[in-house]
């Protein structure tokens, strides 16, 4: 496979597993009603790896509309990769050798790690769709092709964004956008229809059943010669079918069905000489979804940006948002009522907007997570969620729950007993026990911890546990109770300081 090399890629490509795990600061003043929805102020890269613990493989869908990279220094998108922030932090990851970075690796080297994680938090039925334009689309496309695999490519959706203008563009205007789709695992992927698409067939007749359909000749002049597909039909009037060539001496129709399927589905065939033809029933459920987005349906830049108009006072700045539809339009393909949706370039919450609205039309109970860096996270993003009367959490990225490999002791021990129990069982603790963190599976979880002291799993501790569970798993910082005691009492100790940095098994 053709793989895509840039400055710095040996420096990110493994850089996800380094990224600290942060706390994340729930703020109660900031959060909206009771609800499982979050939106998160922080840098995504760290807050993708916090979310780690508890939505790995959880999240079906996943929308991003990160910076294009057009150059513009002056967007309040943080659409450049000269923003101070990227650029401490391409110091510190790359070093030296980014010297020599044009604009396109610093680009790429933000965003490997951050699809890296994305693809970790992607269930195994989920999907991700990515906006993006000329800019980055092909060296975004390679990146996708490594990270998510070649094999899960789904599709590359034109989508419309503007109608007119551009009449200043030096060569030829570009009137489109990209979403690139890739699928977790393709052979899991099951998109929903397409329930709005305009039907441009007309199903003239009905069947003893009521259905409607419309007649569609069984030979086919564009599909590519067969011998195999050239084969004469005998009709239930006993005439005999033939291939329709126009031209008999260049042969180019043929069947679209091989001879097996012919008599296994005769039944389906309607004769009326000299044609053979199949029914296509109209369908009630919505048509196979498109890649080409051009209908007014899917909105424009500017009716995403009359829409936040008409929900914030000062857009000014905000030149780009998306329209609520078309990341509806998405959502309604590639989600089902209970999917948790992310979106990790938030920018102004549209992401947010489609959840609410699409569950509000089908009565679902869909969940997002949106995260975005700068400030506005707050006055912008949560605040239009608000204004449309959207429910959430609100986040602040908190301090690192380790420090240089051993635990931070200003991070609370309900954070940590929390953490360590989402990393086991991708749930949250709620019991209030001292050193027991929960039962999951039929496996008690203990997290034998005192922030100034050693702790040692030994007998003595031991026979102080009383859940019903088959069996345990116990963290402490040494233990006595030998392989043997272990397996008899089906009991796996964790050193506190080697095995707390993995993560149901994989070190990350
Ligand atoms: C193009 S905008 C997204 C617009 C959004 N789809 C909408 O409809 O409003 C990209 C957003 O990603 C945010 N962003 C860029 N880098 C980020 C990072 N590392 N972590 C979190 N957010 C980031 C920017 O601040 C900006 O708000």
């Amino acid at each position: 496979m053709p793989t895509i090399n840039f400055i710095g890629k040996d420096k990110v490509s493994k850089y996800h597993q380094q990224v600290p795990y942060k706390v994340l600061n729930h703020i109660d003043e900031k959060s909206c009603g009771e609800s499982k929805n979050k939106i998160i102020h922080g840098d995504n890269l760290e807050v993708l790896k916090s979310l780690l613990p508890e939505y790995q493989g959880k999240i079906k869908c996943i929308y991003i509309d990160p910076p294009y990279n057009t150059g513009n220094e002056n967007w309040i998108y943080n659409d450049n990769v000269n923003d101070p922030k990227l650029q401490k932090w391409l110091g510190q990851v790359v070093g030296r050798e980014g010297e020599d970075f044009n604009r396109h690796d610093k680009w790429l080297c933000m965003m490997y790690p951050r699809l890296q994680l994305m693809q970790k938090l992607l269930s195994d039925d989920g999907a991700i769709f990515i906006s993006i334009d000329d800019n980055e689309q092909a060296n975004l496309k390679l990146i996708c092709n490594e990270i998510f695999g070649s094999q899960n490519f789904v599709a590359n959706m034109i989508w419309k964004n503007k109608s007119g203008g551009a009449n200043d563009a030096k060569n030829i205007a570009c009137d489109t956008e990209h979403i690139l789709v890739y699928a977790k695992n393709i052979s899991n992927l099951k998109l929903n229809r397409d329930t709005e698409a305009k039907v441009t067939t007309s199903y003239n007749k009905v069947d003893a059943d009521g259905r409607r359909y419309s007649l569609e000749r069984l030979d086919k002049q564009n599909l590519g010669y067969q011998p195999s597909l050239d084969f004469p039909i005998t009709g239930t009037d006993g005439k005999i079918y033939t291939v329709e060539q126009k031209n008999p001496e260049i042969k180019l129709a043929r069947w679209r069905w091989s001879k097996e399927t012919v008599q296994q589905r005769y039944s389906e065939l309607v004769f009326k000489f000299p044609y053979v033809y199949t029914k296509n029933y109209e369908k009630t459920t919505g048509t196979i979804p498109r890649n080409l987005l051009v209908d007014e349906r899917f909105g424009r830049t500017r009716t995403g940006k009359t829409e936040l108009k008409n929900i914030l006072d000062d857009v000014s700045n905000f030149d780009y948002p998306k329209p609520t539809k078309l990341i509806q339009f998405l959502l309604q393909l590639a989600t089902n009522k209970n999917s948790i949706v992310l979106d990790a370039f938030a920018g102004s919450g549209t992401t947010a907007h489609a959840v609410i609205n699409l569950n509000q039309q089908d009565g679902g109970d869909r969940k997002f997570i949106l995260i975005e860096q700068e400030n506005y996270c707050d006055s912008i993003t949560a605040e239009r969620v608000r204004r449309i009367g959207g429910k959430f959490n609100y986040y602040e990225l908190g301090e690192e729950i380790f420090i240089n490999g051993k635990i931070n002791k200003n991070i609370s021990i309900d954070q940590l007993r929390d953490f360590i129990y989402l990393s086991e069982t991708g749930q949250h603790s709620t019991s209030t026990e001292k050193y027991y963190l929960g039962t999951f599976e039929d496996t008690a979880y203990y997290f034998y911890y005192e922030p100034d002291q050693q702790t040692c799993l030994d007998y003595e501790f031991f026979s102080t546990l009383n859940d019903q569970a088959t069996y345990k798993v116990i963290y402490a910082n040494t233990s006595t109770l030998g392989k043997k005691f272990q397996s008899k009492y089906n009991l796996k100790f964790k050193s506190i300081q080697d095995d707390i940095f993995t993560f149901r098994g994989e070190k990350l």
